[in-house]
């Protein structure tokens, strides 16, 4: 594994991410990451599978101390109450005392940010999480935050894999003294089968999938979250600390068409051009 060390903490650069697995499909894709040696797993609360997620930990031999637990908050109401408010729930539900790094989910623009931010920061105090962050901050979001309101983020969790690359706004992210965290490093499905990384894959061994993943590995201060509901994909997705990339390797990505961005949702903020 590869770890990422920001503000104190260490994280597992290889997470696993949840959305959109609900029920029994999440407790037994979580249980099976943690045997296949995940120990980094991102929920949220507009996910709705916290209670899965906490069902599989709870069941899991894998203590809670060896594992950076991720959720998100403040998607439809970012108020301090009501964020506050979520990151109880979301700690009844993944039956903890703690997560290990709570992000605001989106910008909502109904609240100043820096009243959310404050929230965030509060609960970091109170012990209830270890580091905050944010995600799908825009590069003015990300001064705001950090230049105006003073923010100390573990953080910027945002969509980023070979056919959405947006080093402009890793470089702000990390400027600011944040981890990047890819989210939808796959592509949401569309980087399994891409000629180009199967190509690249093909000199190591490796599938189209590994090729994504290990490209982001080899980035420094970057963890990133792929899903996969099976055995099989997540088994696959984890194997992936046996080879790096090359020069010609990343100039070919960079050749690939840009901008195929899957996650768009309505109350998302103005994007960064491309
Ligand atoms: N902060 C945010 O706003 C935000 C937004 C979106 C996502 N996320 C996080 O990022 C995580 C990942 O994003 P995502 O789920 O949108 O997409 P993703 O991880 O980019 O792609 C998932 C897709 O790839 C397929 N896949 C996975 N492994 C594969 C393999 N080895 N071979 C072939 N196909 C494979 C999956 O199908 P199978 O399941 O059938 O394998 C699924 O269709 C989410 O679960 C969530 O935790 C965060």
């Amino acid at each position: 594994m590869k770890y990422v060390e920001r503000l104190g903490t260490t994280a597992p650069a290889l997470g696993f991410g949840t959305f959109p697995m609900m029920g029994d499909d999440c407790y037994s894709a979580v249980l099976w990451a943690l045997e296949v040696g995940y120990r980094h797993i991102d929920t949220a609360q507009l996910y709705g599978n916290e209670a899965d997620v906490g069902r599989a930990l709870a069941d899991s031999s894998v203590p809670r101390g060896e594992i950076f637990l991720t959720t998100k908050c403040g998607v439809y109401d970012a108020s301090p109450v009501a964020v506050a408010a979520e990151l109880t729930d979301s700690l009844v539900k993944l039956q903890t005392d703690y997560v290990d790094l709570w992000m605001y989910h989106w910008h909502n623009r109904d609240t100043p940010l820096g009243e959310t931010l404050a929230a965030l920061a509060e609960a970091k105090a109170a012990g209830l999480a270890r580091q905050i962050g944010v995600g799908n901050f825009t590069i003015p979001l990300i001064r705001e935050a950090v230049d105006v309101h003073g923010a100390v983020l573990f953080t910027n969790q945002f969509e980023n894999h070979p056919l959405l690359r947006q080093p402009h706004v890793e470089r702000a992210t990390w400027a600011h003294g944040m981890a990047v965290t890819a989210h939808s490093p796959l592509g949401r499905g569309k980087v399994p089968g891409n000629g180009v990384l199967e190509g690249i894959g093909a000199k190591y061994g490796k599938s189209a999938v590994q090729v994504a993943i290990r490209w982001q590995l080899d980035k420094p201060n970057t963890l990133l979250v792929p899903k996969s509901t099976r055995r099989a994909g997540i088994v696959e997705n984890f194997d992936v600390f046996d080879f790096t990339l090359d020069d010609d390797d990343r100039a070919a990505i960079d050749g690939l068409p840009n901008g195929q961005r899957g996650s768009d949702p309505p109350f998302a903020p103005d994007w960064d051009p491309i």
